[in-house]
Parts: C-alpha cells; sequence; structure tokens
C-alpha cells in the first residue's frame, strides 16, 4: 500500500535534487554532524532536549532529505509528549517537533518546507492530533503554527513564549490545555 511518505517521494523526486524520506540507522551519524554544524554546540541545552533525552521520536516521524547522492542534507523528528492536561484532568497527547535543520549550503531551496509539509502529512496520517514545537515563529507560521494555542502550557526549563508554537491537526484538540510538556514516548531499551 502506498504511504504518505511515498507520495511525498513522488512529488519532489522529479523536480529537484532531493527526496524526503524516513530515516534510517545509516542516517544517524550525518544527522547528528549536521545538527552540530547548524545548531552548534549548545543544542543539546535546550529545554525541548529534556522531552527528547533518552527516547525514541515518535513512531514513523523521523524523516530525512537527502540530495542526489543520498547523503542527509536535512532532518526532521517528532516526539510524543503529554501537552498538559485538559478541563477534564486527562492528559492531552501531541507531538512536539524538533530540531528541523538543513545543511548551510542548501538552504532556501524549499528543503525546510518540505520536511515540514512531510512531517505534518505523516502525523495527520498517523492519527495525531497536534503538534507543537519551539522555533522562530516568522518561519513556522506559514505551516500553520502559531503561539495563541499554547499560552497556558509551560516547558519544562526556560523558553521565550512567543517561541513557543502549536499546529492543532484535529480542531480543538488542545481547547483548555494547561500544564506542563511531559514526554511519553519510548524509551531507548
Ligand atoms: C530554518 C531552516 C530549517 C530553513 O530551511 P530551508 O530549507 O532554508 O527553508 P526553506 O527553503 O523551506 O524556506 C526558506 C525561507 O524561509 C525563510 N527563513 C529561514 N529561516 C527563517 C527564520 N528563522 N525566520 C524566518 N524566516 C526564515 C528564508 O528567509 C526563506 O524565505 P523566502 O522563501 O521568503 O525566501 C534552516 O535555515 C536551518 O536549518 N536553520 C538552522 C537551524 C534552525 O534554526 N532550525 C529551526 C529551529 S528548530
Amino acid at each position: 500500500m502506498a504511504t504518505v511518505l511515498d507520495s511525498v517521494r513522488a512529488f519532489f523526486a522529479p523536480t529537484t535534487t532531493y527526496a524526503i524520506d524516513a530515516e534510517t540507522p545509516a542516517d544517524v551519524v550525518a544527522r547528528e554532524t549536521l545538527l552540530d554544524r547548524v545548531m552548534g554546540p549548545d543544542r543539546r541545552m535546550k529545554s525541548s532536549e529534556k522531552i527528547r533525552r533518552n527516547r525514541l521520536p515518535a513512531e514513523g516521524l523521523a524523516l530525512v532529505a537527502r540530495n542526489a547522492e543520498a547523503h542527509t542534507i536535512g532532518t526532521v523528528r517528532l516526539w510524543n509528549i503529554e501537552a498538559g492536561i485538559a478541563m477534564d484532568g486527562a492528559p492531552i497527547d501531541a507531538l512536539l517537533l524538533g530540531p528541523l535543520a538543513v545543511d548551510c549550503t542548501c538552504e532556501g531551496k524549499g528543503i525546510g518546507a518540505a520536511l515540514m509539509r512531510a512531517a505534518i502529512m505523516e502525523a495527520t496520517h498517523r492519527g495525531h492530533g497536534a503538534i507543537l514545537l519551539v522555533g522562530d515563529a516568522a518561519y513556522y507560521e506559514r505551516f500553520g503554527f502559531f503561539a495563541e494555542k499554547t499560552r497556558h502550557l509551560v516547558m519544562p526549563g526556560p523558553f521565550q513564549r512567543n517561541r513557543f508554537l502549536a499546529l492543532e491537526l484535529k480542531p480543538g484538540w488542545l481547547d483548555g490545555a494547561a500544564g506542563m510538556i511531559v514526554a511519553s514516548g519510548r524509551k531507548f531499551a
């Protein structure tokens, strides 16, 4: 059966020199090198990193961009979280996106946008209700991420509220969401 990623591959492959695909173990070293280069050594100090530490990404939601030589030139991963609690006290399942990064030599070619769209499509396809992230609103608003839905939520550490954004994949999913973001994904064995 064709998956959402098959459609994304088919859409981008004929006209560009990159493809979006599921991450494999062969991408890991290149992905970490890319993140060190693009985001610097402080990247592991971020509050988002507390959510990711010792966890595996959400099922099917670790994506890479590869160039024509099959080198990893972009990465995005999403993580299972509880986005606070709803008004009835039940935890709200959601995803935290990040990091998103594209190799500096390939910026401005739409690769970041392709990774974002593929991630949003795949998360929707898998039935998730919302995606949260911490990042520049000027970049992420084009994909539908806004700070309004996170105003009663907090990250587990320092964060800038105007960079704490969310996209609802199911309308109203974050209505009344309040409290702290907590990791809920699978742990490394
Ligand atoms: C942000 C990033 C992923 C964008 O990747 P990309 O492949 O260059 O993005 P696209 O080609 O899809 O989009 C380029 C557009 O986004 C804009 N843009 C890029 N970063 C931006 C930012 N931080 N704020 C606002 N706009 C931004 C560019 O100016 C360009 O605008 P244009 O379309 O009007 O020319 C890439 O620059 C990167 O890896 N940056 C360093 C890591 C980072 O900041 N990650 C995000 C935080 S998790």
